[in-house]
């Protein structure tokens, strides 16, 4: 530790010198340390131990501040902005988001704080320190900092091959965290690319963690109608039944119609064309029943709730229970390879027998009368196709 020079000499000749001495907080031999560590590649514990952690599910501004300085701006959404910034005591590079204190955003603020500060897994973010700044008033999340949110990592992939290598990454990862997230009885309510981020380690793997827990909330407590549309499940649309986890699901398969690019969903999503919720749900559904690159995913895309998957069941599909969280059960087994065509044709089944009555879940299996009937010819089609293939 001797060898470290700590003076810093101005001047010239050896004559009017101004000499400095670097003086560290913490003293030398601990800096030295912590820098090493930072090397350590374990990045993300260690930032934890350094960091003042702040304890309790809301901020209050009596907390020790952390003295920090933005340095960019990484994204910003409905409720609030994201910056990097360098945390002036330990020098480490963070995220921070910042909101502000605005009544409207009071409880959101305080629903993510309390989503974030109960949740603790490999695919979920983590908070690392909250409080209100004295300066600006406005509530500081601190979190690791990632290298970008899906939706930019999507942008930038050049071919359709990696764009489906990542989505699978991606979608396994996210079961996981949705499982999770199940398992602690949340629903996270706002699924979509620029809620779940990404980073890469030296090996150019990938993690993905599910981030922005603004319209998190309790299954017990879910009832508004809330969400980014595009993404949002039938019944947290259509207001009907209870909203459950399965709403995630039905989320994260959207979300893999987007990642994949499936039927040009990225560029229609900037159209005025998917405000219509049938029009995604057409898109949905049609590629549920036809494209065979979505065989398995297809069990996400049922619309009610009880006989679509949940994260476990397809995590346990996919062989991944090592992923699981869920208490083992019937719930980790995996689903029958003919579910989505049983639900297919009990939907279709009990469409006959209600003939004219407007149940409301039904409401929207009429807007898609259309593609039901396609669908229904599809499945006959297909099923006759199997049956002369058996019988040749
Ligand atoms: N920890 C982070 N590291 C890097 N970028 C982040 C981080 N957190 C958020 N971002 C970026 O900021 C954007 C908005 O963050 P988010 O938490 O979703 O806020 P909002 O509630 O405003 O949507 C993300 O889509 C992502 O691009
Ligand atoms: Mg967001």
């Amino acid at each position: 530790m001797d060898n470290v020079n700590t003076w810093l000499v101005m001047g010239k000749d050896r004559k009017d010198t101004v000499n400095f001495e670097i003086k560290f907080n913490m003293g030398l031999s601990d800096t030295l340390k912590l820098i090493q560590r930072r090397f350590s590649g374990a990045a993300e514990s260690v930032k934890r131990r350094n960091l003042i952690n702040f304890p309790g599910q809301i901020p209050s501004s009596n907390n020790r501040k952390i003295d920090h300085c933005t340095l960019a701006e990484l994204g910003r959404g409905g409720y609030g902005k994201v910056f990097k910034t360098v945390d002036m005591y330990s020098g480490d590079i963070m995220a921070v988001k910042q909101m502000d204190g605005v009544r409207e955003l009071v409880k959101s603020r305080d629903r993510e704080i309390y989503a974030f500060t109960s949740l603790k897994h490999p695919h979920v973010m983590n908070l690392l320190a909250s409080y209100i700044s004295t300066r600006t008033g406005k509530t500081e999340l601190f979190m690791p900092i990632q290298q970008g949110a899906l939706d930019d990592l999507m942008v930038s992939t050049r071919s359709r091959t990696e764009a489906s290598s990542i989505g699978q990454q991606a979608l396994v990862q996210m079961l996981s965290g949705l499982d999770y997230l199940a398992y602690r009885g949340f629903i996270h309510r706002d699924i979509k690319p620029g809620n779940v981020l990404y980073d890469t380690n030296h090996l150019g793997q990938y993690t993905f963690k599910l981030t922005d827990f603004g319209l998190t909330t309790p299954a017990s407590a879910a009832k508004t109608h809330i969400g980014t549309g595009v993404f949002m499940a039938p019944e947290v649309y259509d207001k009907y039944g209870k909203q459950t986890p399965k709403a995630d699901i039905w989320s994260l398969y959207i979300t893999m119609l987007w990642v994949l690019d499936v039927d040009k969903f990225r560029s229609r999503m900037r159209t005025a064309e998917f405000d219509s919720k049938t029009a995604v749900r057409k898109v949905a559904l049609k590629n549920a029943v036809n494209n065979s690159d979505l065989a398995y995913l297809r069990n996400m895309a049922i619309y009610d709730q009880d006989p679509r998957a949940s994260a476990a069941q397809m995590l346990a599909g996919y062989g991944r229970r090592d992923l699981i969280t869920s208490p083992a059960g019937s719930s980790m087994l995996p689903l029958p390879e003919n579910h989505f065509d049983n639900w297919i044709k009990s939907n279709h089944h009990r469409d006959e027998v209600h003939g004219e009555t407007r149940r409301r879940q039904d409401i929207h299996r009429e807007d898609c009368r259309e593609d039901s009937e396609e669908i229904r010819e599809n499945t006959q089609e297909k099923a006759s196709q199997e049956d002369s293939q058996e019988d040749s």
